[in-house]
């Protein structure tokens, strides 16, 4: 059978990529510029310097994908492409530039769900990963517990009703000034910390496969606050360590009774969230005391990146799916 390649763009937040792909697992270049020293003196993503910024780069961010690929755009078979759920701005800039292409070039343009993207990215790292299995997604943007039932069918078990994790770690970074993006720094700090060290309350939400964050969110505020008020010393890796262990716990408990209650032996983490290191430890640990196989792609698949958007697209290409030039963004797209 004819090899396919899939050329993938994505631009949903602050990452330039585009990414080469051979029967889509194979991963032939993944070429990612990323926008966060720009963004870190804000403190965060400012849309409209994202979008700027991919405009400036996506010309040579193709070039470079191209050249590791070794191949030229015409070896293409289609043409990958988010569409959503991202910032509006940042994502018309890799949706116009994958559909000039398309319309340039006479190839099938393919658009993609970002969060089908970070599931995908599993199929990458893990070659004999197969549907059906349970996916946690956990990103900047999203929290979401899902039962991959068959290669682009999804049911949605529960997800967060208020704040994402990774927002979470973000804004407890913020609070405590430690940096952009918070989740790998407070990953970091609580190595050094006691992750008993503070309370912080866990969010169950009747026992359902929903999460929040929010009220743990108040909880380190208020905690940070009065700790200023009474003029007493913070031990910041004890509050990274003791908050990163109260997401994590309800993280991997929540995934764990999923999959015992549906049935499956395997759970694949997908997202920025997916990197954190206690999660991993933890999830995993949980896992192998109920028979449950934890899976999750290397970091630089974690993050956003094409590569992730290409494996995706080239399941909805074989499954037929095409899109034309009224594609448009979706800023909320949904799973
Ligand atoms: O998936 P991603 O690159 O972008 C979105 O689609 O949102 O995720 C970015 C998020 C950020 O909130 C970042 O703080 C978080 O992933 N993150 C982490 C870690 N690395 C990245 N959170 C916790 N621990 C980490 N090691
Ligand atoms: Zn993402």
């Amino acid at each position: 059978m004819k090899d396919i390649i899939t050329l993938s763009i994505e631009s949903s937040c602050d990452e330039t990529s585009i990414a080469v792909l051979k029967n889509g697992r194979e991963v032939l270049s993944n070429v990612v510029n990323t926008q966060i020293e720009l963004h870190k003196k804000f403190g965060g993503v400012v849309p409209e310097v994202a979008s700027r910024k991919h405009i400036e780069n996506i010309d040579e961010v193709l070039d470079e994908a191209l050249k590791q690929a070794n191949i030229t755009l015409n070896d293409a078979d289609h043409i990958a492409v988010t569409y959503g759920p991202g910032l509006a701005g940042a994502l018309l800039v890799g949706l116009s530039y994958a559909k000039a292409l398309a319309y340039t070039t006479g190839k099938p343009l393919v658009g993609v769900n970002h969060i089908e993207g970070h599931v995908s990215a599993n199929y990458i790292a893990h070659k004999d990963l197969k549907p059906p299995f349970i996916t946690l997604i956990v990103s900047g943007g999203h929290t979401h517990l899902v039962e991959v039932k068959n290669y682009g069918e999804y049911e949605i078990l529960g997800r967060t009703r208020d704040d994402a994790s990774g927002e979470a770690f973000d804004k407890i970074a913020r609070a405590m000034e430690l940096g952009y993006p918070g989740g790998p720094i407070i990953d970091k700090l609580a190595k050094q910390g006691n992750k008993n060290a503070i309370d912080f309350p866990r969010a169950y939400l009747d026992d359902g496969y929903d999460f929040s964050f929010s009220g743990l969110k108040s909880a380190v505020l208020n905690y940070l606050n009065a700790k200023k008020m009474k003029k007493e010393d913070i031990i910041v890796e004890d509050v990274c360590a003791s908050f990163q262990e109260a997401v994590v716990e309800v993280l991997s408990n929540k995934a764990i009774k999923a999959a015992m209650e549906k049935g499956y032996n395997t759970i694949a983490l997908a997202g920025g969230v997916a990197c954190n290191s206690a999660l991993r430890e933890k999830i995993t640990e949980l896992g192998k005391t109920k028979n449950i196989e934890i899976k999750y792609p290397p970091i630089d698949l974690c993050t956003d990146n094409a590569a992730m958007i290409g494996c995706a697209g080239y399941y909805n290409f074989i499954n037929g799916r095409r899109d034309d030039m009224s594609l448009n963004a979706v800023p909320n797209l949904r799973i």
